[in-house]
């Protein structure tokens, strides 16, 4: 492998990223870590009987079935210990229960039990609503233990490093404090049920290209700060009882056998004591891996690895005490669930109420860019409706986390239900392949000119984003962008509905009347999408990731997806908004960003606190005629000068008011010394600059209503980064 292979590459002025160097792995100074039986609370961990009982049944066995207990028996679940330790299922996955019947692929080939299919975390981000999200945990976790599921294989939270990566649709946000805590609310709710929730990938599976081969070379502060922070969250603010490792490499180790992800930062530095599995076919070298404490191997049932692990703890290059250690963690959790399973007082899922949650859901994290008032739809307007995704809907991703649904909501029915003879509809593209042809797009333009508003509805195909693979670039469809001129040019009155599980460039956005994000919708989309249109609630979104006028222009195009076994992050913390604060380059739409129906007063933003531990105030005020939701954002930025490159400013806290008409309440953000901390390369510590920072309180990364000064004390000491070599 070249080392630096793009070392002569033109470097922009503000990605003057220093070809990244993982440092060697000296121990980091932990951050106090919460006390471990805070972390092991929820229904979902093993008690401490459970563990003893793990413990002294592991002891006992001989050593070949400590070694099996390790890997799994079959694709989805584990061995048992016949009459002392049962075998339990691990399944997928993020925004539904794919249970699959017997032994079947995990590519989401085959189908799965019905389960309701809530929105995918590309919406559920959006909503920025840490108690929806908790709600939908809590459902997702009732129809995983309904199905006698103990680990439910999500949620995904890696960072959406640019927003060309396969997986964006699965993964929550740009921002590893807004990633974090709205994994750790979704885990929460799982966890209510009793089941694991297992978060997944750690760490930096940012990309699907080269996903099994590819190292993320990243260095050690972007590491810490932007890819490692939003786990550190999930698991302190969440406590998920299970983890899964990432199929990439980062800085030259396999994610699941890097001494310092597992062992220093995981265990030791976040005081995690769940159970830590592999990706499905991402262990490379198991003794490695249950060195440092990957406990589980799926999918399994080869038993390719027994003989290695055997041999090395007969010759002493694997620790007994690993391989036990990792037992008893499988036989925790699965003692756990047998006795959750037969706790049990309510055996089935509520499908009929998930499925209105998923729908409250979808609603939510739909984000509405901009209206010139044409939405909501005003009462007994004629509307055209274009576009096949109305009629067969884009609700979710394909790949590991495809649901078999309870039932599929499209658009069509449920606005002509309410609309009646007024509305006129038009495929304008195969909803496969997006294709149009000419007549296709004469009906479009007969039904836009023929009505008074038109709603089209365009975006990302299946073939065109999945698990898999990264996508190509980040335009609509040429057929889509084509249908979209037809439309506007018939009527200008037209409102856009982006779906997909990224976004997309919009170099038309001047031209609608309206347009709103709808992302992938989940099962009940369509009827959510109508109930937005047509005013029944508010689109609650705001952007959890930035849409950039021009993606080649994001530093991280630069290095994404990389060379085909190594992948450089020289953007470093560049990514959305703290590349477009901090370079000013404005995004399209900016992270943060989501009108509602109504109108907000965001004032008498004021600190109270001392030192770091700061409360920020502000009074939200719902001045139009509607109920609305608003999120308040609260941004932290250094004001005085750094030893280190930093950006502008990055999301320190958040919280998210519904309110009606007329009503006013008072948000607060509580920060702490981690709010101004950065990692520190020289002494392994999160430390605080002394002098001056800003906190900038806004309704998105750009809208902004107050700054507060803060300056604050400090001993530590920040080493200055090397001058940047180009
Ligand atoms: C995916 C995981 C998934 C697993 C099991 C893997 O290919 O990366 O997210 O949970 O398969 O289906």
């Amino acid at each position: 492998m070249v080392e630096h292979p793009d070392a002569a590459a033109p470097q922009s002025p503000l990605s003057p990223a220093p070809p990244p160097a993982p440092a060697p792995a000296p121990s980091p100074s932990p951050p106090s870590p919460p006390p471990a039986a805070e972390l092991s609370a929820s229904p979902a961990h093993p008690s401490a009987a459970q563990r003893a009982r793990a413990a002294a049944i592991v002891a006992a066995l001989p050593l070949p079935e400590r070694i099996r207990l390790v890997s799994g028996a079959s694709f989805w679940t584990t061995h048992e210990v016949p009459g002392q330790v049962p075998s339990v299922m691990l399944t997928d996955g993020p925004h539904g229960l794919r249970k699959q019947a017997g032994n079947r692929d995990h590519v989401g080939l085959s189908a799965a039990v019905p389960a309701t299919c809530f929105p995918p975390a590309v919406t559920l981000g959006c909503t920025w609503d840490v108690d929806l999200l908790e709600a939908v945990g809590a459902a997702l976790g009732r129809e995983a233990a309904a199905e006698d599921v103990a680990v439910l294989l999500g949620p995904g939270l890696n960072l959406k490093r640019h927003p060309r990566g396969g997986r964006c649709f699965e993964y929550l946000a740009e921002d590893p404090v807004l990633s974090g805590l709205l994994a750790a609310a979704l885990v929460r709710g799982i966890q209510s049920q009793g089941v694991a929730a297992c978060v997944k990938h750690y760490a930096a599976n940012n990309q699907e290209t080269n996903r099994m081969v590819v190292d993320a070379v990243i260095d050690e502060r972007t590491l810490y700060e932007l890819y490692l922070r939003g786990f550190e969250l999930a698991v302190q603010r969440g406590a998920p009882a299970a983890l899964m490792t990432a199929y990439n490499l980062v800085n030259g180790q396999y994610a699941g056998e890097s001494a310092r992800l597992m062992r220093e930062v995981l265990r030791d530095a976040w005081g995690y004591d769940g159970l830590v599995v592999s990706d499905w076919g991402a262990v490379d070298d198991r003794v490695a891996g249950l060195a440092v404490g990957l406990d589980l191997e799926m999918p399994g049932g080869s038993g390719a690895f027994d003989a290695e692990v055997a041999a090395a703890v007969a010759d002493g290059r694997l620790p007994e005490e690993a391989l036990d250690a990792a037992a008893v963690r499988v036989a925790s959790m699965a003692l756990h669930w047998s006795e959750v399973r037969a706790a049990q007082h309510e055996p089935d899922a509520d499908h009929a109420a998930h499925h209105a949650l998923a729908r409250r859901a979808a609603a939510a994290g739909c984000v509405l860019l901009q209206n010139d008032g044409v939405l909501p739809l005003a009462a007994g307007a004629s509307v055209a409706l274009i576009g096949a995704f109305a009629d067969e809907p884009r609700y979710q991703g394909a790949g590991s986390s495809q649901v078999t649904p309870t039932r599929v909501d499209a658009l069509r029915p449920a606005l002509a239900g309410e609309l009646g003879q007024s509305l006129r509809y038009a495929a304008g593209y195969d909803p496969l392949t997006g294709a149009s042809t000419p007549a296709l797009m004469a009906q479009a333009a007969a039904a836009a000119r023929a009505s008074e508003v038109a709603i089209v509805l365009v975006g990302l195909p299946s073939r065109l984003e999945s698990e898999g693979f990264d996508r190509a670039g980040l335009r609509l469809p040429p057929d889509h962008e084509h249908l979209l001129e037809v439309v506007l040019d018939a009527n200008p009155r037209t409102v856009v509905v982006l779906v997909g599980g990224g976004v997309v460039e919009l170099p038309w956005a001047d031209r609608p009347a309206a347009v709103l994000a709808a992302w992938l919708g989940g099962q009940a989309g369509g009827s959510a999408l109508a109930d937005v249109l047509l005013g029944v609630v508010e689109p609650g979104g705001r952007l959890a990731e930035s849409i950039p006028v021009d993606g080649t222009a994001l530093p991280a195009s630069r290095n994404f997806p990389g060379e085909p076994r190594q992948v450089q992050y020289r953007e470093r913390h560049l990514v959305g908004y703290r590349f477009h604060d901090t370079a000013a380059v404005p995004a399209r739409f900016p992270f943060g960003h989501g009108l509602g129906y109504t109108a907000w007063q965001v004032d008498d933003v004021r600190l109270t606190g001392a030192g770091t531990d700061l409360t920020v105030h502000a009074r939200v005020t719902n001045v139009g005629a509607r109920p609305g939701s608003q999120v308040v954002q609260v941004y932290v930025g250094r004001a005085g000068a750094s030893a280190v490159a930093r950006p502008a400013k990055e999301l320190r806290g958040f919280a998210k008011v519904h309110l009606d008409a007329g009503a006013s309440t008072e948000v607060t953000i509580e920060l702490d010394r981690r709010s101004f901390t950065v990692w520190d390369v020289a002494t392994k510590e999160w430390v605080v600059e002394a002098g001056r920072y800003e906190l900038l309180v806004g309704t998105s990364s750009t809208q902004l209503h107050g700054r507060l000064p803060v300056v604050l004390e400090s001993d530590d000491v920040v080493a200055p980064e090397p001058p940047v070599a180009d």
